[in-house]
């Protein structure tokens, strides 16, 4: 069984932060490997997580649809694409990276995309955890690559605006039928959990999850050190800890 894990929200409120913690708390935790997938097209994941640059999943559709690369003998397509999505991932000791990349141009990508999506759909298969980081808004939601999700953390700055947008990818998951078992609010940069309660109940959220603000986030974004590597002592990491005790399957 594998667990999926999506990370959405506002622009700047904390996904990639949050996703890295957890990609790294799940290692620590020994769920290995994990599957990070960073499925914004100005990805960053792969900086926070600290791997080298890979080939994209959007550079990938192209070469497809170009069909530069012919099929070699005694292979069919799907396995081909299988093979070619393998060797596209950045493979860390303890987890791999899928970067999505660019999404579409205006060529006729149907069948490209169909094949890329049943092996997509198929993909979480022998990692325990896949983690999902995705751009700001709700582009993502309609290209429904975000489906059969365990737990979706819908980050948010300590703003109405924020925990509204929160609210607003929830409800669009729901509308499209996406299969999120629970959504969970997480507030980043608040220390007052209470304070929020009253705000988040009045979009539907009945608890408050908090990414507090932390100095050395600050730290490591202005010096560029990789989260894996980031002091276990961080309020941040400690932070994701206990939201993963609570709310991810078999923590
Ligand atoms: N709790 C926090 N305390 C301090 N700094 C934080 C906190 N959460 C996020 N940040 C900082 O805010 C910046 C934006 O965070 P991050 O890139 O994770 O957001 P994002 O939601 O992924 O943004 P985007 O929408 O651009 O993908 C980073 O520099 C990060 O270090
Ligand atoms: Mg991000």
């Amino acid at each position: 069984m594998t667990v999926r894990i999506a990370v959405a929200g506002k622009g700047g409120t904390g996904k990639t932060t949050f996703s890295s913690l957890m990609v790294r708390h799940l290692v620590e935790k020994g769920k290995t490997p994990v599957l990070a997938i960073d499925a914004d097209p100005n990805s960053c994941l792969g900086a926070m997580l600290g791997t080298g640059q890979c080939q994209t999943i959007g550079d990938l559709r192209e070469d497809l649809l170009k069909g530069k690369d012919d099929l070699p003998a005694g292979i069919s397509k799907p396995q081909y694409v299988e093979m070619k999505v393998r060797t596209a991932m950045a493979e860390e000791d303890d987890f791999d990276l899928l970067v999505m990349g660019r999404p579409e141009g205006t060529g006729c990508y149907c069948y490209v995309n169909s094949v890329l999506r049943t092996f997509m759909d198929n993909l979480g298969e022998g990692y325990p955890y896949v983690v999902m980081d995705n751009e700001a808004g709700l582009e993502h939601l309609s290209r429904r690559t975000t489906n059969n999700v365990d737990a979706m953390f819908l980050l948010s700055d300590p703003s109405r605006i924020g925990i509204e947008s929160a609210a607003r990818v929830r409800d669009l998951a729901i509308e499209m039928e996406l299969n999120v078992k629970h959504f969970h609010l997480v507030v980043s940069r608040a220390n007052d959990g209470d304070a929020l309660k009253p705000l988040a109940e009045e979009f539907g959220f009945d608890e408050v999850n908090l990414l507090p603000m932390d100095p050395k986030l600050q730290e490591t974004s202005l010096d560029g050190t990789p989260l894996m590597k980031i002091d276990s002592r961080s309020k941040a990491y400690r932070a994701v800890q206990d939201i993963a005790k609570r709310h991810i399957p078999g923590m």
